[in-house]
């Protein structure tokens, strides 16, 4: 198990490719599987394949790429894997995973992860300039009205850990995953349903702004409460397809 060791700690193994890589991965979780005796059938043994990656309770490792799972809103992570699956999100091991569940599964898995309690790791420092926080600070908080770019906490709450039902918190995630995040929007590789406002936001946002966001926000101690919140009732600074008004009937 000394390659899944290396994978595990997020340590580069030298000689092997992406595809080589996510082969070994998708071995080593049902490597843990088969050892994890006596087996039984709950969520939490099923989701071991998906944890090999994400951490033993869908908690990302600190200072690794893996998005943390737990306690993210279910609709949101619901949305995910479906995006996942259809192609809106690329990442090719893991829509091969869910490529076979249904929709009923995913939703099921989504509310595993969205219902789990971990704490968060407490952030790591970021190397950025006093200028760049400030402006990451402005942008997050307040936004830039000259160039018609709304707070970002307009939309994820104002504690910034998201608003029910399908908007994320954007606390405890690493610099590097929320600069590729917000990269993969700007470039189309990430798609949310339509109209979608974050690909909006992300196009508006020149590079050193990204970079300026994601180095504040990976940075912000984690308040206590760090679930999301019930919308504020304030209509947002615009449509968002993954996140529509409440209607009364949300699937
Ligand atoms: C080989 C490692 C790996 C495995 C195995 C894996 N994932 Fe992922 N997962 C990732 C990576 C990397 C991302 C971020 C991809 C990106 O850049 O968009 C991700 C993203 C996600 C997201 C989106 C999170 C967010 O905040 O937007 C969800 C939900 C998710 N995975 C669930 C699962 C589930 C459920 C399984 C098991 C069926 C699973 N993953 C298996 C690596 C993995
Ligand atoms: C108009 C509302 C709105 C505004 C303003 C907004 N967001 Fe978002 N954001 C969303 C929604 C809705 C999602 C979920 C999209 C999906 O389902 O993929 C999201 C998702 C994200 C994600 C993905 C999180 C993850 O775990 O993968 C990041 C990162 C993000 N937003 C960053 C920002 C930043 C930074 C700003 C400010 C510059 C911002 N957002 C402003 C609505 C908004």
């Amino acid at each position: 198990m000394g390659l899944c060791d290396d994978l595990g700690s997020m340590k580069p193994i030298p000689r092997l490719r992406r595809w080589q890589t996510f082969l070994i991965a998708a071995g080593c979780a049902f490597l843990q599987v088969a050892a994890a005796a006596p087996f039984e059938d709950t969520m939490a043994q099923r989701m071991l394949a998906c944890t090999a990656c994400h951490g033993p309770q869908g908690r990302a490792a600190a200072d690794g790429y893996y998005p943390r799972l737990a306690g993210k809103p279910a609709d949101y992570l619901y949305h995910q894997l479906l995006n996942f699956r259809e192609g809106r999100r690329v990442y090719p091991l893991m829509a091969q995973m869910v490529d076979p569940l249904s929709d009923a599964y995913l939703l099921e898995i989504a509310e595993h992860f969205a219902g789990l309690e971990v704490p968060y790791p407490a952030p790591a420092p970021v190397n950025a300039t006093r200028q760049e926080m400030q402006r990451g600070e402005q942008l997050v908080l307040r936004g830039d009205a000259a160039r018609g770019l709304p707070a970002c906490a307009a939309c994820h709450g104002s504690a910034l850990t998201g608003v029910l039902p399908a908007t994320p918190g954007l606390l405890g995630l690493p610099r590097d995953y929320l600069n590729a995040q917000l990269g993969a929007w700007r470039t189309g590789l990430r798609k949310a349903h339509m109209p979608d406002c974050m690909a909006d936001i992300a196009r508006r946002l020149a590079p050193e702004d990204i970079a300026a966001v994601s180095a504040w926000l990976a940075t912000q101690r984690i308040p206590t409460n760090t679930h999301a919140v019930a919308p504020s009732g304030m209509p947002l600074p615009q449509r968002c397809g993954s996140a529509p008004p409440p209607t009364g009937n949300r699937r």
